[in-house]
């Protein structure tokens, strides 16, 4: 059966990731999750202090650019792949809040960004690849065959984020995890450097008021009529 390439891209916390692992087991797809790509940098940037509170060291970020390998691996006991910063399983330490605070910064770096994207369009190159993220149906995979933009309302995303940051046993506070949420969709469609954008040709699903099993029968339906 020939293979697809599928981008989903939207706004944070949309449940693009569930929605992309799901997919990619499904159709027996390598599955990308790039926001853990920038997340892992984002660690690297903030224990070199090149990222703080109240300052942003962006040239020493790119000088250590060279020194940053970022690679996945499966879990053998839960199958789901996890992400390495130069060898380190860092799948925990990158979804903490205050990576998520410094993580829009960071990606607005264009150099940053050239480094990721490449190394995202040789891991999709081979097609029969489910890539989640910002950009990958604008800039990664412009002609991927099938591209979903998903939305929702700011607080219901928040509410899922909260959710599942209270579930790993992270003290957070609401109205702080919806205003991470608000600032980084504000970031991250205002950059410069690949907005956040719907591409021309993405399909738009908003799933405020969906539960997973219709969004991805619906997505799947997608993909099938594509193959
Ligand atoms: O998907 P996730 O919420 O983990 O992404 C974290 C951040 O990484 C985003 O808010 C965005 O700033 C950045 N990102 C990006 N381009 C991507 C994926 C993520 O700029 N393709």
């Amino acid at each position: 059966m020939p293979k697809i390439t599928i981008a989903i891209d939207g706004f944070s916390s949309t449940g693009k990731s569930t929605i992309a692992k799901q997919l990619a087991d499904w159709l027996d797809y390598i599955y990308v999750d790039t926001g853990a790509m920038y997340r892992a940098i984002t660690l690297f940037a903030m224990r070199n202090n090149f990222i703080s509170e109240t300052s942003f060291n962006q040239q020493a970020l790119i000088d250590s650019l060279d020194q940053v390998i970022i690679s996945f691996k499966k879990n053998p006991e839960t199958t789901i792949s996890e992400v390495y910063l130069n060898g380190e399983n860092v799948e925990k330490q990158i979804r903490t809040l205050e990576v998520s605070s410094f993580v829009s910064p960071v990606a607005t770096v264009s150099e940053v960004r050239k480094k990721l994207v490449t190394q995202q369009q040789e891991m999709g190159d081979a097609k029969g690849v489910v890539m989640d993220g910002r950009d990958i149906g604008t800039v990664v995979f412009p002609n991927a065959e099938l591209k979903i933009f998903l939305d929702a309302s700011a607080q219901t995303r928040a509410e899922r984020r909260y959710k599942e940051l209270l579930g790993r046993g992270d003290k957070v506070v609401f109205e702080d995890v919806l205003k991470n949420v608000v600032d980084r969709d504000r970031i991250d469609s205002t950059r410069k450097d690949s907005p956040l954008i719907k591409a021309k040709d993405a399909i738009e699903i908003d799933n405020s008021e969906m539960n997973l099993e219709d969004q991805f029968h619906i997505i799947l339906q997608l993909a099938k009529d594509r193959i």
